[in-house]
């Protein structure tokens, strides 16, 4: 091995004996200062050649010119390879701990859903040892734009964490409104993983300290949205979360966590009647009768009245309080922004209209009545009549055989 070949500059010779002794200073300050500071090129001399292994055939070249760009290009290979300490080596070189000089991140990870040290090197996010720039580089494996294919390397199908039981999360988020806008887009300010999940302190749902744990939700996704959170907070579902009550629903349970559409499209305004309804099983039947849901189920016809453009998606409240859309003070604004002039008449009609309800809708109460009792008497009728029929033919053909003319049936 040849050590790497450095610009030489061509000084006199009353310098270099200068120099000389200057050297020979450092080199005894060095010797006595335990552990020696070995320079990157000192190292790379052997480990700069591409083609090195070790005695198993690993790979052990390291890329001089990627180490010196990188964070810790500065610092002496070993003050990470801390066993190193002059040449030849030990065969064993000891793992390197970064935590001595990250603590507070090292921390973090071992109390996180990533707490296993060897599944889950510091390596397993920021890649290469080598090769880490600051995150706010865009080369970096942490750099907004690149988190979600370095959390996706397990978080995907067939990944590491499906084998964990886990939702193969990265093809729903990658399609979703924040992950095309973050990957067709660049827009640095959509949420990636590290935006809802955070970074080294990762835990579960289950977790009440978790920013996706059910009733952490719209804080953690009011840190951008913070208008619709507010109104949210305002609305009926965000008082009883904040009651404490998990059965009314957050962020999450109408949008989604990872496959977020854009609630203007179809796609979603077809889908979230079932989802309000999942929970109002009772006002998404009635709906279902009326007119407007009729429509929309109608071969993708989609702009028709949907739960939301009556009752608001944040700020929901009940009939009663005179802020709602459905506040019977409010139904001619309500109806008419879809129903031009519509007036006080108009909107006698019940959306929610159940001929089951005596009390709430009297009129088609005893209009279903009428026409089930209609129905019965004719059916009766008819029945009655069929049978006689076919008593009365039965007894002309047994008749009509008796006088020998019967066995044609032409
Ligand atoms: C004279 C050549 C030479 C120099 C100089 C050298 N190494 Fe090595 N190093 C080797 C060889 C050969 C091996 C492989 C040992 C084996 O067969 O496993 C090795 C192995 C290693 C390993 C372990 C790789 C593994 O298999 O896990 C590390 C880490 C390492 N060297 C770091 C350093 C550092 C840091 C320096 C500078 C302070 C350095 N080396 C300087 C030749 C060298
Ligand atoms: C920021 C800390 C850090 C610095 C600085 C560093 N290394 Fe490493 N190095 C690591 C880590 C981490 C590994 C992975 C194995 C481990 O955990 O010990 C590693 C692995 C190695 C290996 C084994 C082969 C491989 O690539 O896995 C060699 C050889 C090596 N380093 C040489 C060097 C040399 C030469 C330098 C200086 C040019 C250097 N290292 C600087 C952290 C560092
Ligand atoms: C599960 C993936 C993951 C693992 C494992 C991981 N990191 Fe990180 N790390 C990240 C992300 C993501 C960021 C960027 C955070 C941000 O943008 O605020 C980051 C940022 C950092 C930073 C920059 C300062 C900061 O906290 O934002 C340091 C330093 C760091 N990590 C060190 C480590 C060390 C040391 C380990 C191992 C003990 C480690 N990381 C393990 C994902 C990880
Ligand atoms: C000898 C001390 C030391 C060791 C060991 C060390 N680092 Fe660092 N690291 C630093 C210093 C110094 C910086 C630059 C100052 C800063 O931003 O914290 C840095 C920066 C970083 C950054 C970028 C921080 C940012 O602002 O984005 C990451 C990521 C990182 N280190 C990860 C690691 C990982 C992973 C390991 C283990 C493989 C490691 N470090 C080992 C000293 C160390
Ligand atoms: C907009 C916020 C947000 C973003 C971005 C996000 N998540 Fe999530 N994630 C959540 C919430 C909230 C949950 C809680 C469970 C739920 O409601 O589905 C969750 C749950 C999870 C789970 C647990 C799933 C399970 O089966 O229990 C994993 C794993 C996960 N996320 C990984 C990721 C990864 C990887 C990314 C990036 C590709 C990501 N998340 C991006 C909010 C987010
Ligand atoms: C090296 C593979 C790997 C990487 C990289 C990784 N994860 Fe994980 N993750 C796992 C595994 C495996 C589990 C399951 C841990 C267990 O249950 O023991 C897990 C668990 C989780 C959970 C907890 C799910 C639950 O509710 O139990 C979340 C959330 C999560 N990861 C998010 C992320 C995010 C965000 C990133 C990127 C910053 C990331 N992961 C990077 C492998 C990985
Ligand atoms: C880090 C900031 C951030 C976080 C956290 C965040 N979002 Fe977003 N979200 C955005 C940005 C930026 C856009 C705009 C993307 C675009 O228009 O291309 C967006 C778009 C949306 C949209 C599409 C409608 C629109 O206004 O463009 C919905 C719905 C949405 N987010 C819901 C959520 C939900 C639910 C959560 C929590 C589970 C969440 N977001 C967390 C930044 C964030
Ligand atoms: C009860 C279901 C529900 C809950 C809970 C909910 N949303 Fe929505 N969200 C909707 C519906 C429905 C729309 C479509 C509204 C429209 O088209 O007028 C919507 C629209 C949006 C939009 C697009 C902008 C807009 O106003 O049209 C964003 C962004 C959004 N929601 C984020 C959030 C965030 C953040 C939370 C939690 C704080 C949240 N949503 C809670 C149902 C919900
Ligand atoms: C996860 C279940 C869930 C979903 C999804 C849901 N709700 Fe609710 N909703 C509740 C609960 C629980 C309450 C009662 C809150 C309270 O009064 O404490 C409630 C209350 C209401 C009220 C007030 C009337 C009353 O009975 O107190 C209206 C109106 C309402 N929801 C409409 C909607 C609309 C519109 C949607 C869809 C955009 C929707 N809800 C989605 C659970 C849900
Ligand atoms: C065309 C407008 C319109 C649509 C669409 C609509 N509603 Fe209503 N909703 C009303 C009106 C008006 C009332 C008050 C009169 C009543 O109770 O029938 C009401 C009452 C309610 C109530 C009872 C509120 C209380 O304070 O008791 C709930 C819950 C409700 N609707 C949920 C839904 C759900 C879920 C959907 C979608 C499946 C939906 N609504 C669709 C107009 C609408
Ligand atoms: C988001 C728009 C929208 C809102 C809000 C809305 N509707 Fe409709 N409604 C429609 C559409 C579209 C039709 C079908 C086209 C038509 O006939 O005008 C329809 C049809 C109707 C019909 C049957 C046809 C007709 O015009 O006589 C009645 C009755 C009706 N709506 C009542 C109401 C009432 C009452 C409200 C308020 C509680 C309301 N609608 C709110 C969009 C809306």
């Amino acid at each position: 091995m040849t050590p790497a070949a450095c610009k030489r500059i061509p000084i006199s010779s009353a310098r270099l004996s200068r120099l000389a002794l200057w050297a020979a200073l450092v080199a005894a300050v060095a010797f006595l200062a335990a552990p020696v500071r070995l320079v990157a090129q000192d190292c790379l001399a052997c480990h700069g050649d591409a083609s090195m292994t070790n005695s198993a055939g690993h790979s052990i070249a390291v890329d001089g010119k990627k180490f010196e760009q990188s964070i810790h290009g500065a610092l002496g290979c070993n003050t990470c390879h801390a066993d190193v300490k002059g040449y030849p080596h030990p065969e064993k070189v000891a793992p390197v701990q970064c935590e001595k000089c990250h603590a507070d991140q090292a921390n973090q990870l071992k109390g996180s859903v990533h707490t296993d040290s060897k599944d889950h090197p510091c390596t397993s996010c920021h890649g290469s040892a080598h090769e880490i720039t600051p995150k706010t580089d865009p080369t970096s494996a942490v750099y907004p734009l690149n988190v979600p294919k370095t959390c996706g390397n397990c978080h995907a199908n067939n990944g590491m964490a499906q084998k964990h039981g886990l939702d193969s999360v990265y093809p729903n988020y990658i399609d979703s409104i924040h992950g095309f806008a973050l990957s067709k887009e660049g827009l640095l300010v959509a949420a990636n993983c590290q935006s809802c999940h955070g970074s080294h302190g990762i835990l579960s749902r289950k977790d009440p300290q978790s920013p996706t744990h059910k009733a952490n939700i719209p804080v953690t996704c009011g840190k951008c949205h913070a208008k619709i959170n507010a109104n949210y907070q305002m609305g009926v579902h965000g008082q009883a979360i904040a009651k404490g009550d998990l059965n009314a629903p957050v962020c999450s349970d109408c949008h989604t966590a990872h496959a977020i559409l854009q609630p203007t499209e179809s796609a979603f305004r077809m889908q979230s009647t079932p989802i309000c309804g999942n929970c109002h099983k009772d006002k998404f039947s009635t709906y279902r009768d009326t007119f407007h849901s009729q429509l929309g189920s109608l071969g993708g016809y989609v702009e028709t009245a949907r739960c939301w453009d009556c009752h608001e998606a944040h700020d929901v409240r009940p009939t009663a309080d005179p802020a709602s859309p459905v506040n019977p003070a409010n139904l001619v604004v309500t109806c008419g922004r879809c129903h031009n002039g519509a007036n006080l008449s108009f909107v006698q009609y019940q959306p929610h209209a159940n001929a089951n309800d005596r009390k709430l809708s009297p009129g088609l109460y005893f209009v279903r009545l009428f026409m089930n009792l209609l129905l019965i008497s004719v059916l009766t009728f008819f029945i009655i009549h069929t049978i006689l029929w076919i008593i009365r033919s039965r007894y002309n053909q047994v008749k009509a055989g008796k006088s020998g003319n019967g066995g044609n049936h032409a």
